[in-house]
């Protein structure tokens, strides 16, 4: 497959956006959790705007029921636009469009959320037999550290699909698909031979565990309309590419590009609030603040 196909640089993102964010309730009762702030943008335009980044200007997101907020957010909003144009605050006016401004975005409706593997699977119309991004929304990726330009670099030199990897410690393997992996030639890329989603830590291949990002080869999509649903019942996107690690003749290899850069979880509300803190003291504009505050409340904290 991959041979027959002319190579074009990979231009679509698929980012899926489903699921019911029950980790976060009753916040996402009728809000979806990608919207919830990071510091003052939503969590979601963080990572469309890492996409655009990677020069992956054509989003598909893949929604579902209670979602409609999502497409508003990246859509014209012309009352409020008046509004600020109007009080003549340009600055506010061009945050306000920033969203609009971004992408290129299209949507599909997952009607059942059926898996991860399922999600990915609701792309195939809109991406065709190309290769594609996959980015899921609860990791954060610093800009400082781009990751998907490489993994769209590698995909480009070996073919098939690249997943992101970061070694976690072991006791957390459990919460992550964890890949089995031999070197490469080069030092930040492996070879994928195995995947297993979400194992006890005893019977985890590695500690490498495939963080939210993905370059796929369309031939993914056969695999997926055969898995069966795996973990949690669900159709699992780890599955198929284990499934492409071990059969690589029908779509490729699986390689895995190591990160050691900074990613930001913002799955769990731990997480999240961690993810807030370490942002926010980084921006230029709150960050002297907050963090003049953050210390004395520690220093509090301390003596308590
Ligand atoms: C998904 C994938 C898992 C991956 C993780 C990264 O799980 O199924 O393999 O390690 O994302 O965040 P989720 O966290 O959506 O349950």
């Amino acid at each position: 497959m991959t041979s027959t196909r002319t190579r074009t640089r990979i231009s679509k993102a698929v980012i899926p956006a489903a699921g019911l964010g029950t980790r976060f309730l009753p916040a996402t009762k009728a809000t979806p959790k990608e919207m919830l702030p990071v510091v003052d943008k939503p969590a979601i335009q963080y990572v469309v705007e890492e996409a655009v980044a990677a020069q992956l200007s054509d989003v598909l997101m893949v929604t579902g029921r209670n979602k409609r907020p999502l497409e508003d957010h990246f859509d014209r909003n012309y009352e409020l636009e008046e509004a600020l144009s109007r009080k003549g605050d340009d600055s506010r006016l061009a945050r306000v469009r920033e969203s609009s401004d971004l992408a290129t975005m299209h949507y599909v409706r997952q009607g059942d959320p059926r898996g991860l593997g399922h999600a990915v699977l609701c792309a195939e119309p809109h991406v065709g037999d190309q290769p594609f991004a996959v980015l899921l929304g609860d990791d954060l990726i610093d800009p400082r550290d781009p990751l998907l330009p490489r993994m769209i670099d590698v995909q480009e030199q070996y073919g098939g699909s690249v997943v992101a990897l970061m070694e976690v410690d072991p006791s957390s393997i459990h919460l992550y698909g964890s890949a089995a992996i031999v070197p490469t030639a080069h030092s930040d890329v492996v070879r994928v031979t195995d995947l297993v989603e979400k194992p006890k830590a005893a019977h985890a291949p590695s500690n490498y565990a495939v963080i939210g990002r993905y370059v796929l080869d369309p031939g993914v999509f056969e695999v997926l309309k055969k898995t069966q649903p795996g973990q949690g019942g669900e159709i699992q996107l780890t599955d198929a590419l284990r499934e492409l690690a071990h059969q690589e003749t029908v779509a490729g290899p699986v390689h895995g590009v190591v990160f050691t850069g900074r990613r930001y979880d913002t799955g769990d509300r731990g997480d999240y609030l961690r993810a807030i803190v370490r942002l926010a003291c980084e921006r230029e504009d709150l960050g002297p603040d907050f963090r003049a505050w953050l210390r004395s409340y520690v220093d509090e904290e301390m003596q308590e």
